[in-house]
Protein backbone atom coordinates (compact mmCIF):
# COMPACT_ATOMS: atom_id res chain seq x y z
CA UNK A 1 0.00 0.00 0.00
CA UNK A 2 1.60 3.44 -0.80
CA UNK A 3 1.30 5.94 1.18
CA UNK A 4 -1.12 7.45 -0.88
CA UNK A 5 -3.21 4.21 -0.56
CA UNK A 6 -3.26 4.68 2.69
CA UNK A 7 -4.70 8.65 2.67
CA UNK A 8 -7.70 7.46 0.46
CA UNK A 9 -8.26 4.01 2.67
CA UNK A 10 -8.32 5.93 6.20
CA UNK A 11 -9.92 9.32 5.29
CA UNK A 12 -12.91 8.53 7.20
CA UNK A 13 -10.56 8.31 10.09
CA UNK A 14 -8.45 11.08 9.35
CA UNK A 15 -11.50 13.40 9.06
CA UNK A 16 -12.43 12.33 12.58
CA UNK A 17 -8.97 12.98 13.89
CA UNK A 18 -9.22 16.92 12.24
CA UNK A 19 -12.93 17.41 13.74
CA UNK A 20 -11.12 16.38 17.46
CA UNK A 21 -8.35 18.48 16.58
CA UNK A 22 -11.17 21.62 15.76
CA UNK A 23 -13.17 20.51 19.11
CA UNK A 24 -10.91 21.94 21.44
CA UNK A 25 -10.91 25.90 21.24
CA UNK A 26 -7.33 27.53 21.31
CA UNK A 27 -7.92 31.01 21.62
CA UNK A 28 -4.47 32.19 22.09
CA UNK A 29 -5.45 36.06 22.87
CA UNK A 30 -8.18 34.86 25.65
CA UNK A 31 -6.26 33.99 28.74
CA UNK A 32 -9.24 32.11 29.48
CA UNK A 33 -8.36 29.92 27.05
CA UNK A 34 -4.62 28.82 27.87
CA UNK A 35 -5.41 25.79 29.30
CA UNK A 36 -7.20 24.68 26.03
CA UNK A 37 -4.41 25.86 24.30
CA UNK A 38 -2.15 23.63 26.11
CA UNK A 39 -4.54 20.78 25.82
CA UNK A 40 -4.30 20.88 21.68
CA UNK A 41 -0.53 21.31 22.02
CA UNK A 42 -0.68 17.73 23.61
CA UNK A 43 -3.24 16.70 21.75
CA UNK A 44 -0.70 17.07 18.83
CA UNK A 45 2.07 15.43 20.16
CA UNK A 46 0.58 12.55 21.24
CA UNK A 47 -1.15 12.17 17.52
CA UNK A 48 2.66 12.87 16.44
CA UNK A 49 4.06 10.40 18.86
CA UNK A 50 1.39 7.46 17.90
CA UNK A 51 2.11 8.81 13.74
CA UNK A 52 6.05 7.56 14.70
CA UNK A 53 7.82 10.72 14.67
CA UNK A 54 10.84 11.48 16.89
CA UNK A 55 11.60 13.72 19.47
CA UNK A 56 8.79 14.94 20.22
CA UNK A 57 7.78 17.71 22.75
CA UNK A 58 5.96 20.44 24.14
CA UNK A 59 7.88 22.95 24.81
CA UNK A 60 7.20 25.71 26.81
CA UNK A 61 7.26 29.69 25.99
CA UNK A 62 6.56 32.62 28.23
CA UNK A 63 3.09 32.17 27.10
CA UNK A 64 2.17 29.32 24.64
CA UNK A 65 3.83 26.26 23.95
CA UNK A 66 5.88 24.91 20.66
CA UNK A 67 5.41 21.37 19.47
CA UNK A 68 8.23 19.73 18.14
CA UNK A 69 8.77 16.53 16.37
CA UNK A 70 11.03 14.74 13.78
CA UNK A 71 11.72 11.78 11.71
CA UNK A 72 15.43 11.63 10.46
CA UNK A 73 15.35 8.29 9.07
CA UNK A 74 15.89 8.96 5.50
CA UNK A 75 19.82 9.63 6.38
CA UNK A 76 22.33 12.71 5.55
CA UNK A 77 22.21 12.15 2.33
CA UNK A 78 18.18 13.46 1.40
CA UNK A 79 16.90 16.91 2.16
CA UNK A 80 15.34 17.83 5.42
CA UNK A 81 11.78 19.52 5.11
CA UNK A 82 11.05 21.92 8.00
CA UNK A 83 7.17 22.38 7.82
CA UNK A 84 5.84 25.38 10.24
CA UNK A 85 1.70 25.80 11.31
CA UNK A 86 -0.37 27.01 13.87
CA UNK A 87 -2.13 25.28 16.22
CA UNK A 88 -4.28 28.53 17.88
CA UNK A 89 -6.84 30.35 16.64
CA UNK A 90 -8.88 33.79 16.51
CA UNK A 91 -12.08 34.16 19.11
CA UNK A 92 -14.91 33.12 17.57
CA UNK A 93 -18.62 32.46 19.24
CA UNK A 94 -21.86 31.62 17.76
CA UNK A 95 -23.44 35.08 18.09
CA UNK A 96 -21.00 36.09 15.50
CA UNK A 97 -23.28 35.21 13.38
CA UNK A 98 -22.30 31.37 13.01
CA UNK A 99 -24.77 28.81 11.83
CA UNK A 100 -23.41 26.22 13.88
CA UNK A 101 -21.23 26.27 17.81
CA UNK A 102 -17.59 27.51 16.20
CA UNK A 103 -15.91 24.63 17.91
CA UNK A 104 -18.63 22.05 17.37
CA UNK A 105 -16.98 21.28 13.84
CA UNK A 106 -20.22 20.94 11.30
CA UNK A 107 -20.18 19.31 8.03
CA UNK A 108 -22.44 20.93 5.11
CA UNK A 109 -22.05 20.45 1.34
CA UNK A 110 -18.38 18.59 1.94
CA UNK A 111 -17.07 21.27 4.01
CA UNK A 112 -16.40 21.36 7.62
CA UNK A 113 -17.53 24.26 9.19
CA UNK A 114 -15.28 25.29 12.45
CA UNK A 115 -12.74 27.89 13.76
CA UNK A 116 -9.62 26.99 13.22
CA UNK A 117 -10.72 25.06 9.80
CA UNK A 118 -8.75 26.19 7.20
CA UNK A 119 -6.70 29.15 9.87
CA UNK A 120 -4.63 26.75 10.61
CA UNK A 121 -5.14 23.53 12.25
CA UNK A 122 -6.88 21.93 8.97
CA UNK A 123 -3.75 22.92 6.24
CA UNK A 124 -0.96 21.75 9.45
CA UNK A 125 -2.44 18.66 10.18
CA UNK A 126 -2.59 17.57 6.37
CA UNK A 127 1.32 17.49 6.56
CA UNK A 128 1.13 15.57 10.12
CA UNK A 129 -0.96 12.80 8.46
CA UNK A 130 1.14 13.15 4.58
CA UNK A 131 3.75 11.99 7.55
CA UNK A 132 1.50 9.12 8.99
CA UNK A 133 0.55 7.73 5.72
CA UNK A 134 4.01 7.84 4.59
CA UNK A 135 5.43 6.26 8.21
CA UNK A 136 2.45 3.71 8.19
CA UNK A 137 3.50 0.00 8.02
CA UNK A 138 6.38 0.63 8.11
CA UNK A 139 6.99 3.12 5.44
CA UNK A 140 10.29 5.33 5.50
CA UNK A 141 9.36 8.88 4.47
CA UNK A 142 11.97 9.75 1.39
CA UNK A 143 12.91 12.70 2.95
CA UNK A 144 13.59 14.03 6.46
CA UNK A 145 10.97 15.74 8.23
CA UNK A 146 10.84 18.47 11.16
CA UNK A 147 7.67 19.52 12.79
CA UNK A 148 7.12 22.91 14.52
CA UNK A 149 3.56 23.76 14.82
CA UNK A 150 3.50 27.27 17.18
CA UNK A 151 0.00 28.54 19.62
CA UNK A 152 0.79 31.92 19.50
CA UNK A 153 0.78 32.78 15.35
CA UNK A 154 -2.83 34.68 16.03
CA UNK A 155 -1.25 37.25 18.85
CA UNK A 156 2.02 38.18 16.49
CA UNK A 157 4.26 35.23 17.27
CA UNK A 158 6.38 36.69 20.10
CA UNK A 159 8.29 33.49 21.19
CA UNK A 160 8.52 32.37 17.98
CA UNK A 161 11.11 34.05 16.62
CA UNK A 162 13.65 34.07 19.74
CA UNK A 163 13.29 30.18 19.43
CA UNK A 164 14.04 29.91 16.26
CA UNK A 165 17.08 32.26 16.43
CA UNK A 166 18.47 29.74 19.34
CA UNK A 167 17.72 26.51 18.04
CA UNK A 168 19.01 26.92 14.38
CA UNK A 169 20.97 23.29 15.22
CA UNK A 170 17.79 21.55 15.69
CA UNK A 171 15.92 23.01 13.15
CA UNK A 172 18.75 23.01 10.54
CA UNK A 173 16.98 22.23 7.09
CA UNK A 174 17.05 22.70 3.47
CA UNK A 175 13.33 23.97 2.92
CA UNK A 176 10.67 25.34 5.24
CA UNK A 177 6.96 24.33 3.93
CA UNK A 178 4.26 26.13 5.10
CA UNK A 179 0.81 25.87 4.65
CA UNK A 180 -1.05 28.69 5.97
CA UNK A 181 -2.54 30.83 2.98
CA UNK A 182 -5.45 30.29 0.18
CA UNK A 183 -5.91 29.92 -3.48
CA UNK A 184 -7.80 32.23 -6.14
CA UNK A 185 -10.30 28.85 -6.62
CA UNK A 186 -10.95 25.46 -5.73
CA UNK A 187 -9.42 24.15 -8.26
CA UNK A 188 -7.06 26.70 -9.08
CA UNK A 189 -3.45 26.07 -6.41
CA UNK A 190 -1.11 29.00 -5.75
CA UNK A 191 2.22 29.48 -4.17
CA UNK A 192 2.44 32.87 -2.39
CA UNK A 193 5.44 34.71 -2.83
CA UNK A 194 4.72 38.00 -0.93
CA UNK A 195 3.07 38.24 2.75
CA UNK A 196 2.41 41.88 4.58
CA UNK A 197 4.11 42.70 7.42
CA UNK A 198 2.50 44.40 10.84
CA UNK A 199 2.67 47.32 12.90
CA UNK A 200 -0.01 47.37 15.99
CA UNK A 201 0.02 50.25 18.32
CA UNK A 202 -2.71 51.84 20.70
CA UNK A 203 -3.46 55.37 20.41
CA UNK A 204 -4.87 57.28 23.95
CA UNK A 205 -6.36 60.75 23.64
CA UNK A 206 -6.49 62.02 27.11
CA UNK A 207 -8.54 65.37 28.27
CA UNK A 208 -10.31 66.04 31.43
CA UNK A 209 -8.61 64.18 34.58
CA UNK A 210 -12.32 62.72 35.20
CA UNK A 211 -15.46 62.07 33.24
CA UNK A 212 -17.09 64.76 33.34
CA UNK A 213 -20.57 66.37 33.40
CA UNK A 214 -21.31 67.32 29.78
CA UNK A 215 -23.78 70.10 30.44
CA UNK A 216 -21.13 71.69 33.21
CA UNK A 217 -18.20 71.15 31.28
CA UNK A 218 -19.36 70.80 27.22
CA UNK A 219 -18.44 73.59 25.04
CA UNK A 220 -15.14 74.01 27.00
CA UNK A 221 -13.75 71.39 27.21
CA UNK A 222 -11.98 69.73 23.79
CA UNK A 223 -13.84 66.33 24.25
CA UNK A 224 -11.20 63.45 23.70
CA UNK A 225 -13.45 61.19 21.67
CA UNK A 226 -14.04 64.26 18.82
CA UNK A 227 -10.00 64.71 19.04
CA UNK A 228 -9.23 61.21 18.60
CA UNK A 229 -11.36 60.99 15.20
CA UNK A 230 -9.99 64.41 14.35
CA UNK A 231 -6.47 62.82 14.85
CA UNK A 232 -7.43 59.41 12.98
CA UNK A 233 -8.97 61.62 9.96
CA UNK A 234 -5.72 62.89 9.18
CA UNK A 235 -3.78 59.48 9.39
CA UNK A 236 -4.72 59.18 5.29
CA UNK A 237 -5.75 61.90 2.52
CA UNK A 238 -9.30 62.20 1.39
CA UNK A 239 -8.47 60.12 -1.90
CA UNK A 240 -7.01 56.77 0.38
CA UNK A 241 -3.70 57.12 0.35
CA UNK A 242 -1.74 57.24 3.92
CA UNK A 243 -0.76 60.77 4.76
CA UNK A 244 2.23 59.85 7.35
CA UNK A 245 5.25 61.72 6.02
CA UNK A 246 8.00 59.20 4.79
CA UNK A 247 4.98 56.34 4.88
CA UNK A 248 6.20 55.39 1.45
CA UNK A 249 9.64 55.96 1.55
CA UNK A 250 10.40 52.24 1.37
CA UNK A 251 8.22 50.66 -0.26
CA UNK A 252 9.31 48.21 -3.45
CA UNK A 253 7.27 49.14 -6.33
CA UNK A 254 5.96 46.55 -8.58
CA UNK A 255 7.38 46.33 -11.95
CA UNK A 256 5.33 46.59 -15.05
CA UNK A 257 5.95 42.80 -15.41
CA UNK A 258 4.41 41.87 -12.19
CA UNK A 259 1.85 43.94 -12.81
CA UNK A 260 0.89 42.44 -15.63
CA UNK A 261 1.52 38.73 -14.07
CA UNK A 262 -0.92 39.43 -11.19
CA UNK A 263 -3.57 40.62 -13.33
CA UNK A 264 -4.28 37.50 -14.64
CA UNK A 265 -4.84 35.87 -10.81
CA UNK A 266 -5.85 38.40 -8.98
CA UNK A 267 -8.98 39.44 -7.03
CA UNK A 268 -11.56 40.60 -9.51
CA UNK A 269 -14.08 43.35 -8.60
CA UNK A 270 -17.06 41.28 -8.47
CA UNK A 271 -15.22 38.68 -6.15
CA UNK A 272 -14.57 41.19 -4.06
CA UNK A 273 -18.25 42.53 -3.73
CA UNK A 274 -19.36 38.91 -3.33
CA UNK A 275 -16.68 38.49 -0.29
CA UNK A 276 -16.95 41.92 1.72
CA UNK A 277 -20.41 43.14 0.80
CA UNK A 278 -19.33 46.33 1.14
CA UNK A 279 -20.58 48.76 -1.51
CA UNK A 280 -17.54 49.92 -2.53
CA UNK A 281 -13.86 49.32 -3.33
CA UNK A 282 -11.81 51.97 -1.12
CA UNK A 283 -7.95 52.91 -1.67
CA UNK A 284 -5.24 53.76 -2.77
CA UNK A 285 -5.67 55.65 -6.45
CA UNK A 286 -3.75 54.06 -8.90
CA UNK A 287 -3.96 50.38 -7.70
CA UNK A 288 -6.40 47.63 -8.46
CA UNK A 289 -8.22 45.50 -5.29
CA UNK A 290 -4.91 42.78 -5.24
CA UNK A 291 -2.32 45.44 -5.56
CA UNK A 292 -3.49 47.39 -2.55
CA UNK A 293 -4.12 44.63 -0.64
CA UNK A 294 -0.81 42.47 -1.92
CA UNK A 295 1.52 45.02 -2.58
CA UNK A 296 0.69 48.39 -1.31
CA UNK A 297 1.13 49.32 2.88
CA UNK A 298 -2.14 50.22 4.76
CA UNK A 299 -2.99 52.18 8.05
CA UNK A 300 -6.01 50.72 9.63
CA UNK A 301 -8.27 51.38 12.23
CA UNK A 302 -9.14 48.03 14.44
CA UNK A 303 -11.02 49.58 16.87
CA UNK A 304 -12.44 52.80 18.78
CA UNK A 305 -13.69 53.29 21.88
CA UNK A 306 -14.80 56.02 24.17
CA UNK A 307 -17.40 57.67 26.58
CA UNK A 308 -20.75 55.78 27.29
CA UNK A 309 -21.79 53.16 25.03
CA UNK A 310 -24.38 51.13 27.38
CA UNK A 311 -28.21 51.15 26.94
CA UNK A 312 -30.05 53.93 27.01
CA UNK A 313 -28.21 57.33 27.31
CA UNK A 314 -25.39 59.18 29.80
CA UNK A 315 -24.63 63.23 29.10
CA UNK A 316 -20.90 62.11 29.67
CA UNK A 317 -17.42 64.33 28.13
CA UNK A 318 -15.43 61.13 28.53
CA UNK A 319 -11.80 61.87 30.24
CA UNK A 320 -10.19 59.36 27.10
CA UNK A 321 -10.63 58.27 24.15
CA UNK A 322 -8.77 54.91 22.55
CA UNK A 323 -7.94 53.73 18.95
CA UNK A 324 -6.30 50.44 17.85
CA UNK A 325 -4.44 51.20 14.82
CA UNK A 326 -2.13 48.93 12.93
CA UNK A 327 0.10 48.58 9.25
CA UNK A 328 0.07 46.23 7.27
CA UNK A 329 3.78 46.63 5.67
CA UNK A 330 5.38 45.82 2.48
CA UNK A 331 8.69 45.33 1.08
CA UNK A 332 10.64 46.40 2.25
CA UNK A 333 9.56 48.83 4.91
CA UNK A 334 10.94 48.06 8.85
CA UNK A 335 7.84 48.16 11.52
CA UNK A 336 9.98 50.16 14.39
CA UNK A 337 10.68 52.87 11.22
CA UNK A 338 6.81 52.94 10.80
CA UNK A 339 6.31 52.96 14.37
CA UNK A 340 8.13 56.28 14.86
CA UNK A 341 6.56 57.91 11.38
CA UNK A 342 3.44 57.20 12.94
CA UNK A 343 3.80 57.81 16.03
CA UNK A 344 5.45 61.38 15.40
CA UNK A 345 2.87 62.30 13.02
CA UNK A 346 0.01 61.73 15.83
CA UNK A 347 1.65 63.51 18.21
CA UNK A 348 2.48 66.91 15.67
CA UNK A 349 -1.14 67.00 14.72
CA UNK A 350 -2.93 65.91 18.05
CA UNK A 351 -3.90 69.90 19.29
CA UNK A 352 -2.92 71.59 22.10
CA UNK A 353 -5.92 71.05 23.77
CA UNK A 354 -5.58 67.42 25.11
CA UNK A 355 -2.30 64.67 24.42
CA UNK A 356 -2.06 61.78 22.85
CA UNK A 357 -0.01 58.32 24.27
CA UNK A 358 0.89 56.08 21.50
CA UNK A 359 1.72 52.39 23.48
CA UNK A 360 3.43 50.47 20.64
CA UNK A 361 1.96 46.64 20.48
CA UNK A 362 4.41 44.55 18.16
CA UNK A 363 5.37 44.49 14.68
CA UNK A 364 6.71 41.71 12.28
CA UNK A 365 8.74 42.48 8.75
CA UNK A 366 7.43 42.10 5.35
CA UNK A 367 8.38 38.36 3.70
CA UNK A 368 9.55 37.97 -0.17
CA UNK A 369 10.18 34.36 -0.84
CA UNK A 370 12.42 33.59 -3.73
CA UNK A 371 10.66 31.76 -6.93
CA UNK A 372 13.80 30.76 -8.00
CA UNK A 373 14.71 28.28 -4.90
CA UNK A 374 15.42 24.75 -6.12
CA UNK A 375 12.95 23.71 -3.91
CA UNK A 376 10.53 25.70 -5.54
CA UNK A 377 10.06 23.26 -8.61
CA UNK A 378 9.36 20.63 -5.98
CA UNK A 379 6.31 22.49 -5.05
CA UNK A 380 5.50 22.77 -8.52
CA UNK A 381 5.22 19.57 -9.44
CA UNK A 382 3.70 18.52 -5.98
CA UNK A 383 0.63 20.87 -7.10
CA UNK A 384 0.26 19.51 -10.47
CA UNK A 385 0.03 15.79 -9.16
CA UNK A 386 -1.69 16.38 -6.36
CA UNK A 387 -4.42 19.13 -7.95
CA UNK A 388 -3.92 18.46 -11.49
CA UNK A 389 -3.11 21.95 -12.23
CA UNK A 390 0.27 24.28 -12.31
CA UNK A 391 0.02 26.42 -9.68
CA UNK A 392 0.04 30.38 -10.32
CA UNK A 393 1.96 32.70 -7.88
CA UNK A 394 0.00 35.55 -5.74
CA UNK A 395 1.28 38.18 -3.28
CA UNK A 396 -1.04 37.96 -0.06
CA UNK A 397 -2.20 40.72 2.37
CA UNK A 398 -2.03 39.05 5.37
CA UNK A 399 1.04 38.20 8.01
CA UNK A 400 2.71 35.23 8.89
CA UNK A 401 5.71 36.47 11.65
CA UNK A 402 8.19 33.61 11.67
CA UNK A 403 8.73 33.63 7.93
CA UNK A 404 11.51 36.02 8.00
CA UNK A 405 13.11 34.39 11.12
CA UNK A 406 13.09 30.99 9.25
CA UNK A 407 15.04 33.24 6.16
CA UNK A 408 17.41 34.61 8.12
CA UNK A 409 18.22 32.19 11.33
CA UNK A 410 17.98 29.31 9.24
CA UNK A 411 18.76 30.41 5.95
CA UNK A 412 16.62 28.67 3.67
CA UNK A 413 13.88 29.58 1.75
CA UNK A 414 10.98 29.68 2.60
CA UNK A 415 7.65 27.77 0.59
CA UNK A 416 3.76 28.77 0.85
CA UNK A 417 2.10 25.94 -0.19
CA UNK A 418 -1.75 27.23 0.93
CA UNK A 419 -4.52 24.78 0.79
CA UNK A 420 -7.17 27.15 1.75
CA UNK A 421 -9.57 29.31 -0.08
CA UNK A 422 -9.49 33.03 -0.07
CA UNK A 423 -13.35 33.32 1.24
CA UNK A 424 -12.78 30.32 3.70
CA UNK A 425 -14.01 33.24 6.24
CA UNK A 426 -10.49 32.95 8.08
CA UNK A 427 -10.94 35.19 11.62
CA UNK A 428 -14.68 36.06 10.64
CA UNK A 429 -17.79 33.97 11.58
CA UNK A 430 -18.51 30.22 9.61
CA UNK A 431 -14.98 29.53 8.77
CA UNK A 432 -14.70 26.58 6.87
CA UNK A 433 -12.29 23.94 4.82
CA UNK A 434 -13.10 21.79 1.87
CA UNK A 435 -12.95 18.80 3.15
CA UNK A 436 -11.54 17.45 -0.67
CA UNK A 437 -9.17 20.02 -0.07
CA UNK A 438 -7.67 18.95 3.14
CA UNK A 439 -7.37 15.20 1.70
CA UNK A 440 -5.71 17.33 -1.73
CA UNK A 441 -3.29 18.49 0.75
CA UNK A 442 -2.61 15.49 2.17
CA UNK A 443 -1.88 13.87 -1.32
CA UNK A 444 -0.08 17.33 -1.76
CA UNK A 445 2.52 17.05 1.35
CA UNK A 446 3.32 13.59 0.30
CA UNK A 447 3.82 14.56 -3.30
CA UNK A 448 5.91 17.36 -2.14
CA UNK A 449 8.38 15.37 -0.26
CA UNK A 450 8.75 12.45 -3.22
CA UNK A 451 9.67 15.11 -5.62
CA UNK A 452 12.07 16.79 -3.40
CA UNK A 453 13.64 13.39 -3.22
CA UNK A 454 14.35 13.06 -6.43
N1 LIG B 1 -2.88 32.54 7.97
C1 LIG B 1 -2.86 33.92 8.34
C2 LIG B 1 -1.97 34.76 7.45
C3 LIG B 1 -2.48 34.88 6.04
C4 LIG B 1 -3.68 35.52 5.80
C5 LIG B 1 -1.75 34.38 5.00
C6 LIG B 1 -4.16 35.64 4.52
C7 LIG B 1 -2.22 34.50 3.72
C8 LIG B 1 -3.43 35.11 3.48
C9 LIG B 1 -2.39 34.05 9.78
O1 LIG B 1 -2.95 33.08 10.63
C10 LIG B 1 -2.81 35.37 10.34
O2 LIG B 1 -3.98 35.60 10.46
N2 LIG B 1 -1.85 36.18 10.71
C11 LIG B 1 -2.11 37.38 11.42
C12 LIG B 1 -0.80 37.75 12.05
C13 LIG B 1 -0.87 38.84 13.05
C14 LIG B 1 -1.73 38.51 14.23
C15 LIG B 1 0.54 39.16 13.51
C16 LIG B 1 -2.60 38.45 10.47
O3 LIG B 1 -2.22 38.47 9.30
O4 LIG B 1 -3.41 39.26 10.92
MN1 LIG C 1 -2.88 31.23 9.83
MN1 LIG D 1 -5.01 33.77 11.13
Amino acid sequence: MTAHDFVDAHIEAIQQQFFALLRIPSISTAPEHAGDVQQVAHWLADDMRRIGLHQVEVIPTARHPIVYGEWLGAGSDKPTVLIYGHYDVQPAVKSDGWLNEPFDPTVRDGFVYARGSSDDKGQVFAHVKAAEAMLANGGRPPVNLKFLIEGEEEIGSPNLGAFVKANTEQLKADVCVISDSGMPTADQPAIVYALRGLMTMELIVHGPQVDLHSGSYGGSVHNPAQALTEIIAQLHHPEGSIAVPGFYDDVLPLSDQERVELHKTGMSEAEWRKNTGAPQPYGEPGYAIHERTGARPTLEINGLAGGYFDTGFKTVLPAKAWAKISCRLVANQNPEVIARQVTDFIHSITPSTVTSEVRLLGGSPPALVDLNAPAMQAAIRAYERGWGKRPVFMREGGSIPVVVDFQKELGIPVILMGFGLNNDGAHGPNEHFKLEMFQKGIHTSIHFCEALAQ
